[in-house]
């Protein structure tokens, strides 16, 4: 049997990346997904991609009325919400005598505020739905520990797991789980840019960065949203319905806690 039979899933930052992965994964275990993103282009292309059970839906999780209008469009769509992927997010590095106070407002804007006021949007619904519910948010190993150049980013990452601990705790009452995915280094256009900044801040050719990182990883190389994909379907699943406010570390063994 299908593992998400019949859920409603909404996964923001889901037109390319780990959200795309994970919508086609929850798709495959039969939910619906909604392919939320600020990319309304790339999120149609990707739903009709993914086809039967996706659907695009424009969401900017920096503006409230933007992810209301989100979540309310799921309702119509698929009649409700059952599973949230708080997915959308955005990098930046400087070292702290040159990171900007826009630089740190966008971050924290999306990172951090998208993900606490989509939370509670979904949150909001899933309760007067009254049959509980998985949210499910994106943290990083970056949010384990500090890093020189990239302070602002562990930041957000540090607060979502934070935010996850006490949304957790206060939702469970509710029966909506809300737990976290702390990935390590993750494969994908993603890591152009992260690449791109660290050859910019560090002197290195391109490219360098990025293989040193994988090179570093216990289990020998980068991931890819593949091998985070057993654990977003867990933690949306009812196997998962005893674990609370955790963030659980998919990393080929780069942090332990
Ligand atoms: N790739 C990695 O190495 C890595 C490692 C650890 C954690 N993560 C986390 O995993 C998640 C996905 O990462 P990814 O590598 O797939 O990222 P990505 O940059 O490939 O995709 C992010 C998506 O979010 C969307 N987005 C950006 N701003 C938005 C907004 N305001 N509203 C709605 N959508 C918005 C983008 O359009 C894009 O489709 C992120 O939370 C990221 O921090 C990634």
């Amino acid at each position: 049997m299908k593992r998400l039979e019949g859920k409603s899933a909404l996964i923001t930052g889901a037109a390319r990346g780990i959200g795309k992965t994970f919508a086609r994964a929850y798709l495959m275990e039969g939910a619906t997904v909604a392919i939320a993103d600020v990319n309304i282009e790339q999120a149609r292309e990707t739903a009709a991609e993914l086809g039967d059970g996706a659907y695009a839906v424009p969401m900017d999780v920096t503006d409230q009325a933007s992810i209301d209008k989100g979540v309310a469009q799921v309702v119509t769509t698929a009649g409700k919400l059952d599973i949230l992927v708080n997915n959308a997010a955005l990098f930046d590095l400087a070292p702290i005598v040159d990171i900007t106070r826009q630089s740190y407002d966008r971050l924290f804007s999306i990172n951090v505020a998208g993900t606490l006021f989509t939370l509670q949007a979904a949150a909001r619904q899933m309760i007067a739905q009254g049959h509980g519910g998985k949210i499910i948010n994106m943290a990083s190993q970056a949010g384990r520990r500090g890093e020189p150049l990239v302070a602002t980013y562990c930041a957000t990452k540090a607060a979502v797991i934070s935010l996850t601990q006490s949304a957790g705790l206060n939702l469970i009452k509710h029966q909506i789980n809300v737990n976290a995915i702390a990935p390590g280094v993750v494969e994908g256009e993603h890591w152009e840019r992260v690449d791109a900044l660290f050859a910019h801040y560090e002197g290195r050719p391109r490219g360098e960065k990025k293989r040193l990182v994988g090179e570093a990883v216990p289990y020998g190389r980068m991931g890819t949203a593949e091998d985070l994909v057993g654990m977003a379907v867990f933690l949306a699943s009812s196997e998962s319905n005893y674990i609370v406010s955790q963030t659980y570390n998919v990393d080929g063994g780069n942090w332990m806690n």
